[in-house]
């Protein structure tokens, strides 16, 4: 792996699986990616992802949230050291099901994002595939967003899109969704690392060089 000053420290912070961890990791192994993934936090010790970070040879801290209760904001300060101890200049959360509290989101404002399953502003919250199929949607997708204090609310950066079937059941629009999520979120930590998606007074300022089709991937692209 060729690491360069150039290439931003990020942290992925997941409670689960991580696959779109490693995606970004994946991503991340090219020379000319603008980012390097320094660090995988997770609040749960028996998160699947922090084996595969381990095996791919990236930095794991555990900050277990039984370990501090009811305190929130104990927890995040925690967090918090972490990712200074790592000097971190960007966040990604993947499958991250903790909701961060104002104090931490205001502190990385702008430089932390957040990859969610659906089409936002649709289907903010959990089970999005399930009410996605409920509503009769015939377009379902991932969108990666800033994160401010409100869930699921901050600026979009990216989004694709992926048609809904007559037969999906939950199971297979997930798996349709995930893959583009796998997508998206590496395009969208590239466009934050350099600059070219910038929050900026509550929306996402994209460089005038990224293209419209750079940024929404359409339903045929989706294999
Ligand atoms: C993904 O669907 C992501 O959009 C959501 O949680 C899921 C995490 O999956 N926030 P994985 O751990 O990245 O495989």
């Amino acid at each position: 792996m060729v690491t360069s000053k150039f290439r931003r420290r990020v942290a992925v912070l997941v409670s689960g699986r991580g696959s779109n961890m490693a995606a970004l990791i994946a991503a991340a192994r090219n020379a000319d990616y603008p980012a390097e993934i320094a660090l995988v936090l997770s609040n749960r010790s028996d998160a699947a992802g922090l084996n595969t970070a381990a095996s791919a040879g990236i930095a794991t801290r555990v900050v277990d949230q039984s370990g501090f209760g009811k305190d929130r904001e104990a927890f995040e300060r925690a967090v918090d050291n972490e990712l200074q101890a790592h000097r971190i200049e960007l966040v990604c959360l993947a499958g991250f099901m903790r909701v961060l509290a104002p104090g931490f989101v205001q502190r990385w404002e702008g430089r932390l994002i957040n990859i969610h399953p659906s089409l936002l502003p649709a289907f903010k919250g959990l089970d999005t595939h399930a009410r996605a199929l409920d509503a009769g949607v015939k377009i379902h997708g991932a969108s990666v967003h800033f994160v401010t204090a409100e869930l699921d609310s901050g600026a979009i950066i990216a989004q694709a899109a992926v048609p809904v079937l007559a037969a999906d059941t939950e199971e297979t629009l997930a798996a349709r969704v995930l893959s583009a999520e796998h997508r998206i979120y590496p395009l969208a930590l590239r466009l934050v690392a350099e600059n070219r998606a910038q929050l900026v007074e509550g929306r996402c300022i994209t460089d005038g060089a990224v293209a419209a089709d750079a940024v929404l991937t359409v339903p045929s692209e989706i294999g």
